[in-house]
């Protein structure tokens, strides 16, 4: 490619591993395959492009970056209105100012890496007028439309390990454990982890759990000889009696309720039930912090190459995905427009179902 190519590359919402392997995968790919390119990295995720704050990316800003967690741009988290507009804080549009971000440094497409709320609003701006590449990043996996995202793979692997640590100590103290991982929407970390760190029982936001079940399930242990149990729990776990709450009820009774978080509740029910002790765990933004783990590497890498590659191809309003072992890409439009939640007739829930582990269902 003859002419000048300028791209943005922005990193959105919450952060996860491997964010800085994709913008290396972009930034090599462009400074190897173009003759002449310019990269403003965008500060701070929207905020950057918002207000025209930016780094101007060399060739040397790509390297010792593959193996390093966070993002080396920084990003933060933006207001959107769901299919209408992109907000600050005082509810006015910022979309005129990221065009003339986008005007100002003559821009060929923006680079945009971030989970479902991004994937939502990058869709905006692209119906806005700019050219939008995505690539789907979060620990969740909850990303319609691929099969993984980067970041999900390390957090699997710290959450797996987090529970194995916690084994050593609830077996000691015959305690239960109640681990609780993150997802708001979605169990597949919680399922993942669960399984690798042989949890009794897994509690997943698609899979409403009944208490007393779950305690049976800790008394058949106890039964049986074995005095801990342990519990991993996403954090939007959800019990029968919640499930038929609506938004509104279920974010009051969220308010008012006097215990932190969902673990904490079901930790004591669970002892009240059982008589036996029981501890919470919850390693939060642990989850998410930390290199990348190799696999993490590999496809954010290619995912990056790949946007790259349909930059020069001119293959906008689209988001980079993997479907059955392959890299492909779809419709931004259908990217943002659904979640990807744990079906639960999935073949992991049922192998998971097959050796014992109880979804307290
Ligand atoms: O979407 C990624 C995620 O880590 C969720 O699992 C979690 O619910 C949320 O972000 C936490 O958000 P924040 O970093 O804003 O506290």
């Amino acid at each position: 490619m003859k002419r000048m190519l300028r791209v943005a590359l922005v990193t959105s919402g919450g952060d996860c591993q491997g964010l800085n392997a994709a913008l290396r995968g972009v930034g090599k790919t462009l400074y190897e395959k173009v003759d002449k390119v310019e990269i403003y990295g965008m500060y701070d995720g929207y905020r950057g492009l918002i207000e025209c704050d930016y780094k101007f990316m060399e060739p040397k800003d790509f390297s010792g970056i593959l193996t390093t967690g966070g993002t080396i741009l920084g990003t933060s988290r933006q207001r959107y209105i769901p299919g209408k507009d992109i907000v600050d804080n005082n509810g006015n549009s910022v979309l005129p100012d990221m065009l003339h971000t986008y005007n100002r440094l003559n821009l060929d497409c923006i680079v945009i890496m971030g989970g479902n709320g991004t994937q939502k609003s990058a869709k905006l701006i692209s119906d806005y007028g700019m050219n939008v590449i995505t690539l789907p990043k979060t620990i969740d996996n909850d990303i319609y439309g691929t099969d993984i995202t980067f970041g999900f793979q390390s957090a699997v692997d710290i959450a797996t390990n987090v529970i194995d640590y916690i084994h050593s100590t609830a077996s000691s103290h015959g305690r239960i454990f109640v681990v609780e991982l993150m997802g708001r929407d979605a169990g597949w970390l919680t399922l993942n982890a669960g399984i690798s760190s042989g949890a009794d029982v897994i509690l997943i936001p698609e899979i409403p759990y009944d208490i007393s079940k779950v305690a049976d399930v800790v008394e058949k242990r106890r039964k049986s000889g074995r005095s801990f149990s342990i519990i991993a729990c996403a954090e939007g776990a959800r019990s029968i009696n919640d499930e038929v709450l609506d938004e509104e009820a279920s974010r009051k009774k969220k308010e008012n309720s006097h215990y932190p978080t969902v673990s904490y509740r079901i930790a004591d029910e669970l002892e009240k039930l059982t008589g036996q002790e029981c501890r919470v765990t919850v390693p939060g933004h642990y989850q998410r912090g930390g290199p990348p783990c190799p696999y993490d590497r590999a496809i954010a890498t290619q995912f990056g190459a790949a946007a790259a590659d349909m930059i020069i191809k001119q293959e906008y309003g689209r988001m980079v995905a993997i479907q059955n072992g392959k890299l492909t890409s779809i419709p931004l439009e259908d990217a943002a427009s659904k979640t990807k939640f744990l079906p639960v007739d999935h073949p992991t829930i049922k192998l998971a179902r097959d050796i014992g582990i109880s979804f307290g269902d």
